[in-house]
């Protein structure tokens, strides 16, 4: 997709408006994971760099058009300053007479940060005074937020037809990334994919049959491909309807992508039994219910991940987060360290993928972790990103 980025661009002494993605997750009004500040810190640092005057923007939870002060972006800017080795400013308001002010108050090179784009409720209607009283506030736009580039809103979409658009490295990384598992991959290429519900994601097998050979699959949806293969899955998590199963394995079939479902796994009588788990063989499920793949599976999956040459892994396969399940999500998570390491591409990315990855420990083994959640399964679904969309020229 042809569109600007930063390399080479002047931008000394010139008031830089840059939307990044700092939703981060809050514990107890603590920030609980660093992974978007730190994404966005290559960006920021390289305006810094230039002698921008650099305005950040974002949104943090989902406010509904209210102030809330529990959402309020503050704690961000002591965050950002800790790592970028310099102080950050902070207005308590992203546009009107706090921002003009603080806008007006910055040297070549500084940085600001402005409060919750979503305190306002032209943020989320798209509404265009809104994104004009954004874009008064800089001479350029850069959008850095691919996590929230699915979102069609003032400052993720409107503002980029107001000011001269750009996008940021973060944004470059991702799309560089992502776009390498549909643009002649080199085979075979391996979708690992999990999560609870097949429904959720048949956008993403939907699209990515065109590209792959083999699909792994784990998670509860597991459960429900063998349920839509007449298979007795007891008590496990699965999908009321199984007719979008049946669909996605007759499409597997009709185009000869290998759907591979589990063969053992690891059940207990309840989800909170961690102590009864147990592996059992597919077929002998019982009332038990299926927590994660079984080792005989995982070491298949293993098998069909380290020699592909292309991965993306989209989801658990288990319970990850509790020790009992692990088993399965580390095992393939080691089949992925080691293709990368032979020269495969690995993308992780949607959802609960990356919070497994770094919990288990591969996410540094592999080429790319996305930052998105529902970006990235829309990427992954084949669909134009807004915030993307705009940045075209
Ligand atoms: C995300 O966390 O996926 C993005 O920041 C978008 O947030 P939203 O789902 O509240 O729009």
């Amino acid at each position: 997709m042809p569109f600007r980025g930063l390399h080479g661009l002047d931008v000394r002494g010139k008031r830089v408006l840059v939307r990044e993605d700092l939703n981060v997750p809050l514990r107890d009004g603590a920030i609980a994971d660093y992974t978007r500040v730190d994404a966005a810190i290559a960006t920021l640092r390289l305006l810094h760099a230039g002698g921008a005057r650099t305005i950040v923007l974002s949104h943090l939870g989902r406010p509904d058009g209210h102030a809330d002060p529990r959402l309020s972006l503050a704690p961000l800017a002591p965050a950002l300053a800790a790592r970028l080795g310099f102080p950050v400013a902070f207005a308590r308001d992203c546009v009107g007479e706090a921002a003009q002010t603080a806008v007006a108050a910055l040297h070549d090179g500084d940085v600001l940060l402005l409060e919750n784009v979503r305190f306002h409720p032209g943020e989320e209607r798209n509404d265009p005074q809104f994104a004009a009283a954004l874009a008064r506030l800089g001479d350029l736009y850069v959008n850095d937020a691919f996590g929230t580039a699915h979102r069609a809103h003032a400052s993720t979409e409107g503002v980029a037809h107001l000011l001269p658009a750009y996008a940021g490295l973060l944004m470059e990384a991702e799309l560089a990334a992502l776009e390498r598992l549909t643009r002649d991959p080199a085979e075979p290429f391996v979708c690992a994919i999990g999560g609870a519900k097949v429904k959720d994601k048949i956008g993403v097998f939907t699209h990515l049959m065109e590209h792959v050979t083999s699909f792994c699959v784990g998670g509860g949806m597991a459960n429900t491909f063998l349920a839509a293969r007449g298979i007795d899955v007891g008590t496990s998590l699965r999908d009321d309807d199984l007719q979008p199963a049946r669909t996605i394995d007759a499409l597997a079939t009709a185009k000869g992508v290998r759907l591979h479902l589990p063969t053992d796994a690891v059940v207990a009588p309840r989800f909170d039994a961690d102590a009864d788990a147990h592996v059992v063989p597919i077929g002998a499920i019982g009332d038990a219910m299926i927590l994660d793949i079984g080792p005989q599976t995982a070491a298949a999956y293993a098998d069909v991940l380290v020699r592909a040459r292309t991965i993306v892994f989209n989801g658990p396969m288990g319970v990850y987060e509790k020790p009992a399940y692990q088993n399965g999500t580390r095992t393939i998570g080691a089949a992925i360290a080691r293709a990368t390491a032979a020269g495969a591409v690995s993308v992780v990315g949607g959802g609960d993928a990356a919070a497994a990855a770094h919990l288990l420990g591969f996410a540094d083994s592999v080429t790319h972790v996305s930052t998105g959640g529902g970006a990235t399964l829309e990427f992954l679904e084949g669909r134009v990103l807004p915030g993307v969309a705009a940045l075209e020229t």
